[in-house]
């Protein structure tokens, strides 16, 4: 089954706007749990614009689930995530100005500090997964790091315009993700997924885990935190029957 991870980063967006105690990002997480959320997600941000650092330890010591932390790979965050041990990290770039991560991380160029880095994390036994572009040459450099996960960053394939250009960027993912599988790196794709976009991306072969934030955290305004969730689980599900229906159908086929 496929992993689904709930970003509740904008729970505490609305908690901040006043200031106050609500919504709590761990009542939030709670219900996403409920749900079927297979672990929470938040990015700790250098401006701390939405989770605290008090939010990020509450959901370490109160979670039934995993926590996989985003975060940049500045000394001080970094400083955080050792000491708080996580069961992931994800290391993301990190621009003050941007809305959102609107990259995946140059990992060739930074390959000394993000190598540095994950080894810090692996010898406390925390999964690092690197945010990266589906980008062959990026991917290479991955293996001289000492993580083996990746999270394809599926933003231009969710803002693709025409289908001829989301169609383009599908087979960028398809070819990042067969590359995944040849070199043994573990596959999670995330960023601007939705109700209408994730069913191609749970085709990616070898996909194990999405990270869903904005999509959800929307929905559940209206329908509420636990029901956003679980409709995004049954899209999920759907997606694995079909997978399994199509490699039936494939097998058939092989048979006759
Ligand atoms: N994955 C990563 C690495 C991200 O930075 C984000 C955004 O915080 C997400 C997934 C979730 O993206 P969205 O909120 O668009 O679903």
């Amino acid at each position: 089954m496929i992993h689904l991870g709930v970003n509740i980063d904008h729970v505490a967006t609305l908690r901040n706007a006043r200031g106050g105690i609500e919504p709590s990002p761990l009542f939030a997480a709670e219900c996403a749990v409920l749900g079927g959320a297979d672990s929470i997600t938040v990015h700790l941000r250098e401006d701390r614009r939405h989770i605290l650092d008090n939010d990020v330890t509450l959901l370490k010591e109160g979670l039934s689930v995993p926590l996989n932390l985003e975060m940049s790979v500045s000394e001080d965050i970094v400083e955080f995530g050792l000491a708080l041990e996580p069961y992931q990290v994800t290391l993301v770039p990190e621009r003050r100005e941007e809305q959102t991560t609107e990259s995946g991380l140059d990992v060739i160029r930074n390959l000394k500090e993000i190598t540095a880095i994950s080894e810090k994390f692996r010898a406390k036994s925390v999964r690092v997964s690197l945010f990266v572009d589906p980008d062959l040459t990026q991917l290479q450099a991955v293996l001289k790091t000492s993580s083996r996960c990746v999270e394809l960053h599926t933003g231009a394939y969710s803002n693709a315009k025409s289908h001829a250009e989301k169609e383009k960027e599908l087979k960028r993912l398809v070819d990042a993700a067969l590359w995944c599988n040849n070199h043994g790196v573990r596959l999670h794709a995330g960023h601007g997924l939705n109700y209408h976009n994730t069913f191609d991306i749970l085709q990616l072969p070898g996909i194990r885990e999405l990270n869903i934030g904005h999509s959800i955290i929307s929905r559940s305004v209206f329908v509420g935190l636990k029901k956003a969730v679980s409709d995004m689980r049954a899209l999920m599900n759907q997606a694995s029957t079909h997978e399994v229906i199509e490699k039936a159908r494939a097998l058939q086929q092989d048979n006759k």
